[in-house]
């Protein structure tokens, strides 16, 4: 241990351990802190820790940890806060870059909506706050509740906090409808962002890096005393539950939400014309900069509201907005190494090691390079000196090399050949033409280390089953410590532990009753496991990691099997040759070949049947999704749509088919239950009178549809 000795002593392997040593101690202090509201040792011991860790970072950049506590803001973990449901989501939006894919968005929503060249189509636009959003409920105008966005179906309860704002009202006028969410971004003004950081460097407290995690961290704070210290603003943009609607377009809406007290963008425009939110943009980028908040671009809402629920969504974004993003800000530095890093596919992804640098606010010192292809084309090398650049949440990029920079010995990166974690083979996958893939990939399979660890962060991931107090640096402790290597492992961890803890999990050092006992954290991690027995059957299809499978097509694969065993069922069954159900299986939306071909690689393999085995042996127990609706007279009914149709069009119907609890497949067989025939109908209709199916002409549909 080098922890006596003073920063300007320490040598480079000196440094590294204390480095560890350093990330480690704070890790166990704020978990005290904040987890346990009982601090181990004195701020003033506290802060010293911390200004050690900085002193070494200032000193040798290079050694700076991925973990480095410096970047941890004072936030407290998720446990702390009580959950709360969003009981309409809270959703992400689709991006626009360029003029081009903002006349594509009015495009595609004149065509899904089946619009004459005639008819209006008017938008609402206004700038994207660089902030985190929150829900607002209120139920006969008094403010009940306030949550984060967490997941978008689960956030955490901040109400106390979000009281603190003077922004945010607690009554509203008599005469709202009964229940109202209002939803919109905290933020933090350019100006008192400033001022904070000069009380923080005041206090020998630490700045925040830009004014998103200042709010950030002011808003997530145990104590409410705190929060109401930090100066938070809030624009209100759009709700959630409503019992009922105010107006029927969104810039009604906007206009209720002032008259009710809410503060709205002032920039907010209605606009007719595609064009004219093109000019808006550009408008407000000239702007940016004096605003005196940070905006990442501009949100376009379709005005009309039933034109929006006509619209509806397609996985977590409203087909009816998108934001228009600005150009992404860059900044020059150098590159100190390239490293490779082994996805949970086997994936080598190169990963350039920066001399850290602020880009827009953030300081950057990882950015990546995408694959071989990549550095190739680029000629990136070990040492040159870089452009890189950082869009909204997107992971930095090396957008070219300085090439007057160069140094005159540099060289041509090789990309490996082999595995940098487990040695094996690392190759490019060559289709049929004999084009090799872009990604190379790891041979290991199921025997690369590296591979099953980034796996199994998947598995534990958010979108996933999502454990409280589980994430990426959990598992690679436990990783490293041989106490998780699968996903069973997690739901067996609490037995093994109480055998016989590793002392890393006991009490070092605190209260004396507390030496030697198993840490809070890791007790209540086992309360977080124990609760995650009970998953939903598409988180547990999506945490697998089966090639192919994202959230939406586990979405799909829970829908149509309804449980693990009929799913692993059915993938035998068309591995053992079942054409039929072969044949159906690709023709349900969503599905296709390359699905069932992966699928069956998956459970081809006797690991992954085992694991899955072994999961539910430990008292795993997935819960089927509930139909989208159950009480539709096309609840769990296939149909087939072909023809012109000409009150709705296709993409509508198939989104309103799904919405009322029905699949909907491309082609015809005897398991089909509708036909919808429109203008022309073809083949298909011949078919479905050959087979017997019930064919409805698109006013029946749409009287089904509309009931
Ligand atoms: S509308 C269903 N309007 O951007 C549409 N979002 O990328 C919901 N955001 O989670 C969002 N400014 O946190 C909307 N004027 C604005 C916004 C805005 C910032 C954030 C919001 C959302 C994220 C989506």
């Amino acid at each position: 241990m080098h922890e006596n000795l003073p920063v300007e002593a320490l040598d480079e392997r000196q440094a590294q351990a204390e480095l560890e040593r350093l990330a480690k101690a704070l890790a166990t202090h704020d978990a005290a802190y904040y987890q346990n509201d009982a601090p181990l040792i004195s701020d003033a011991d506290y802060d010293a820790l911390r200004r050690r860790n900085e002193q070494i970072e200032a000193r040798f950049p290079d050694l700076k940890r991925a973990d480095s506590p410096s970047d941890k803001i004072g936030s407290a973990p998720n446990a702390a806060f009580g959950k709360v449901e969003h009981r309409v989501a809270m959703l992400s939006l689709g991006n626009a870059f360029t003029p081009d894919d903002v006349r594509e968005f009015d495009t595609r929503i004149r065509r899904f909506l089946n619009l004459e060249a005639s008819d209006v189509l008017a938008f609402t636009s206004e700038p994207k706050i660089d902030g985190l959003s929150a829900s607002l409920r209120y139920e006969k105008g008094v403010l009940v509740r306030g949550a984060t966005r967490g997941d978008g179906r689960v956030g955490e309860d901040i109400t106390a906090n979000l009281k603190t704002l003077p922004e945010i009202p607690h009554r509203l006028p008599d005469g709202v409808p009964d229940i109202v969410e209002i939803r919109g971004e905290v933020y933090m003004s350019g100006a008192n962002f400033a001022a904070l950081n000069e009380r923080q460097l005041a206090a020998k407290a630490k700045p925040f890096a830009n004014p998103r995690n200042a709010a950030a961290g002011s808003l997530r704070q145990l104590d409410t005393k705190i929060t109401a210290a930090r100066p938070l603003s809030f624009f209100a943009y759009t709700w959630g539950e409503m019992s009922a609607l105010p107006a029927e377009t969104q810039s009604g809406m906007m206009d209720c939400f002032a008259a009710w007290g809410f503060k709205v963008n002032p920039a907010f425009l209605r606009v007719e014309h595609p064009d004219d939110l093109l000019a808006h943009w550009a408008d407000i980028e000239a702007q940016r900069a004096h605003l005196g908040y940070d905006i990442d671009g501009m949100v376009y809402k379709v005005d009309r509201l039933d034109y929006q629920t006509r619209l509806g969504f397609v996985s977590r974004a409203p087909r009816w907005a998108i934001a228009h993003k600005f150009p992404a800000e860059q900044a020059v530095t150098k590159l100190n190494n390239i490293e490779i890093q082994v996805g949970r596919t086997g994936s080598l992804t190169p990963v350039a090691k920066l001399a850290p640098i602020t880009v827009g606010g953030v300081v950057v010192s990882n950015a990546t390079l995408h694959n071989g292809d990549e550095i190739a084309r680029k000629d990136v090398r070990i040492g040159d000196t870089v452009v890189v650049q950082r869009a909204g949440d997107v992971i930095p990029q090396v957008v070219k090399v300085v090439l007057e920079a160069r140094l005159a010995d540099s060289q041509a990166f090789v990309f490996p050949t082999q595995c940098p974690e487990c040695g094996s083979a690392a190759v490019r996958d060559v289709d049929e033409d004999g084009k090799a893939d872009v990604v190379t990939r790891c041979t290991g399979g199921l025997t690369c280390p590296a591979q099953a660890r980034e796996r199994l962060k998947h598995f534990v991931s958010r979108a996933a089953l999502d454990i409280d107090g589980l994430g990426q640096k959990q598992i690679d402790e436990f990783w490293q410590a041989d106490m998780v290597h699968t996903p069973q492992d997690i739901f067996t961890l609490q037995a093994r532990f109480e055998n016989n803890p590793p002392a890393k999990w006991l009490y070092a050092n605190g209260p004396k009753d507390k030496i030697g006992t198993l840490k809070d954290s890791v007790k209540k991690l086992f309360k977080a496991i124990e609760a995650r027995k009970t998953v939903d059957l598409d988180r547990l299809i999506f945490g697998l990691g089966i090639r192919h499978v994202g959230e939406t097509t586990a979405r799909g694969l829970a829908r149509h099997f309804g449980s693990l065993e009929k799913l692993m069922q059915d993938v035998t069954k068309i591995s053992q040759g079942d054409s039929l159900l072969r044949a159906d299986l690709a023709a349900v939306d969503g599905f296709g070949e390359t699905l069932l071909d992966s699928l069956e690689a998956f459970f081809s393999e006797a690991k992954n049947r085992e694991s899955l085995q072994a999961l539910l042996d430990a008292g795993v127990r997935p819960t089927p999704l509930e139909a989208v609706a159950q009480d539709t007279p096309v609840a769990g009914k296939t149909i087939v749509f072909t023809g012109t149709l000409v009150q709705m069009t296709r993409a509508e119907a198939k989104a309103r088919a799904e919405t009322m609890g029905a699949k909907v497949v491309g082609s015809i067989s005897a398991k089909t239950d509708f036909l919808v025939a429109g203008a022309e109908a073809g083949s298909k209709l011949t078919k479905a009178q050959e087979l017997g199916v019930t064919i409805l002409t698109e006013d029946d549909w749409v009287a089904l549809a509309t009931q």
